[in-house]
């Protein structure tokens, strides 16, 4: 794998020195929030959609003033929503138009290998690839990207990220928010050339931080928002910041009413909230509680430094809306069941300037560990770094979603108890997680999704055996 200097993995904490300062100046708030289309299928016939995409080289404006070249799905920046029905299957034929491979892996999707966009499943430039996604699973906010390694973070960057959105009848009976006031976030963060292109990551070579938040697409563009509750489907889309707090006006609480995999079993409520790289969280925010022309901003704060996201302006309210006080049940995976037990040690390999799991750096000719199809595994996953170079790394799992059983030996907090195929670790932490190897046999990856981080090594392959 490609050297990685140290340098570059310190980046994170010498940011606060370097940011903002050489990317052209972007006015908070000025632009409206853009909210992604939703993509309409090519063909629907026996219960099945099928679709096709483009991947291209497009403009867009981001900056004012500016077009950014962009790498986009259909070419637009993020791609387009697929809305799917649990157990209502979509097939999607991707087309490549870029100067360069795609693989597009659909993030938190319960599908066969094939169609997962593993390595070795590359689509060269001209070509196309089918994907099939049963939709099996529950209501949750997934989405999809590129996957290419040692790319993957370059190829994101320029703009290969969507949403993919899944509903079910046990969601629809909450009468939770929907339509217009049902809104994805993509959270992603950019740098910029003077001429408004994007500046990008080496490929294969570390982390990347960007020096101005984009909220699909947008920098910190504001919202008009009537006074009622809204649901809010945040994605972190960055290739390593953390977005260690997320916070509403002046520390004002709202509810976590999902996470990566699925609704909680009841709303939680919170004044503040971590997301990492490739989480998914829903909110309920009620703007009823502020007067009509409040205006308040969601930020997150970066090594300390404020960041500020989106504005939402209140305006006057437009019907009745309430807060389902139980939401869906969540069966929890028992550890009486597990009869496997792994252990994970993540680390950045300094002598080998490569980062590793268990000591390992990913060989795509490899297979790390055989899971069984329907077995309960219990994963202990080590962030193993020292408090000198304090670097966190994000676990995550393709094909089987899990739960937290415990964060340091304690207890997760309950806005991360629900279903999640993303897990947060900062130097030192330990993680245990439970799963089961539900539907399909064959070949997924798990890894860091700091993306600069498994493109230089931190990735493993799995084979679900039947
Ligand atoms: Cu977002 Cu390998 O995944
Ligand atoms: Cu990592």
């Amino acid at each position: 794998a490609a050297a990685l200097p140290v340098e570059r993995l310190t980046s994170a904490f010498t940011r606060t020195a370097t940011a903002a300062v050489t990317s052209p100046a972007a006015p908070l708030f000025a632009t409206p929030l853009v909210v992604p289309p939703v993509l309409k299928p090519t063909l629907s016939i026996a219960g099945t959609d099928y679709y096709d995409m483009t991947m291209r080289t497009a403009q867009q404006q981001i900056l004012p003033g500016a077009k950014t070249p962009i790498w986009g799905y259909n070419g637009i920046f993020p791609g387009p929503t697929i809305r799917a029905r649990k157990n209502r299957p979509i097939v999607i034929r991707q087309h490549n138009k870029l100067p360069a491979d795609a693989a597009v892996h659909l993030h938190g999707g319960n599908v066969r290998s094939s169609s997962d966009g593993l390595p070795g499943q590359e689509i060269k430039p001209g070509k196309n690839r089918v994907y099939i996604y049963p939709n099996r699973q529950q209501a949750s906010t997934l989405w999809y990207h590129d996957h290419v390694h040692h790319h993957e973070a370059f190829n994101t960057t320029q703009g290969l990220t969507g949403l993919y959105l899944i509903t079910d009848p046990a969601e629809d009976r909450l009468g939770l928010p929907t339509g217009r006031y049902d809104v994805p976030m993509v959270i992603q963060d950019r740098s910029f050339n003077p001429d408004g292109s994007f500046r990008l990551p080496d490929p294969g070579k570390g982390e990347f931080f960007g020096e101005v938040p984009l909220v699909n697409g947008r920098p910190s563009p504001f919202f008009e928002v009537e006074q009622r509750r809204y649901r809010f489907r945040l994605l972190n889309a960055a290739s390593s910041d953390c977005l260690h707090e997320l916070t509403l006006g002046a520390g004002d609480s709202f509810h976590v009413i999902g996470t990566d995999g699925g609704l909680l079993t009841a709303p939680v409520q919170v004044n503040k909230l971590p997301l990492a790289p490739s989480e998914r969280v829903e909110v309920i925010v009620d703007f009823s509680k502020y007067p009509v022309g409040s205006q308040i901003v969601l930020a997150s704060s970066v090594f300390g430094l404020p960041m500020n996201l989106l504005r939402f302006d209140v305006k006057k309210a437009k019907g009745q809306d309430r807060l389902p006080g139980k939401l869906v049940p969540i069966e929890r995976l028992k550890e009486s069941k597990a009869t496997v037990h792994r252990d994970f040690q993540l680390n950045l390999d300094p002598a080998r300037g490569e980062m590793v799991i268990n000591g390992k750096s990913f060989d795509p000719d490899r297979i790390d560990i055989r899971p069984k199809l329907g077995s309960t595994e219990v994963w202990t996953i080590h962030n193993a770094e020292s408090a000198e170079l304090p670097i966190p790394h994000v676990f995550h799992t393709h094909l089987v979603r899990f739960q937290i059983l415990d964060r340091n030996g304690n207890a997760p907090a309950p806005f991360e108890s629900g279903w999640k195929d993303s897990v947060t670790l900062q130097a030192g932490e330990r993680v245990r997680i439970i799963m089961r190897f539900g539907d399909f046999p064959g070949r997924y990856l798990y890894h860091c999704h700091l993306l600069g981080h498994a493109d230089a090594g931190m990735m493993a392959t799995m084979f679900v055996t039947p």
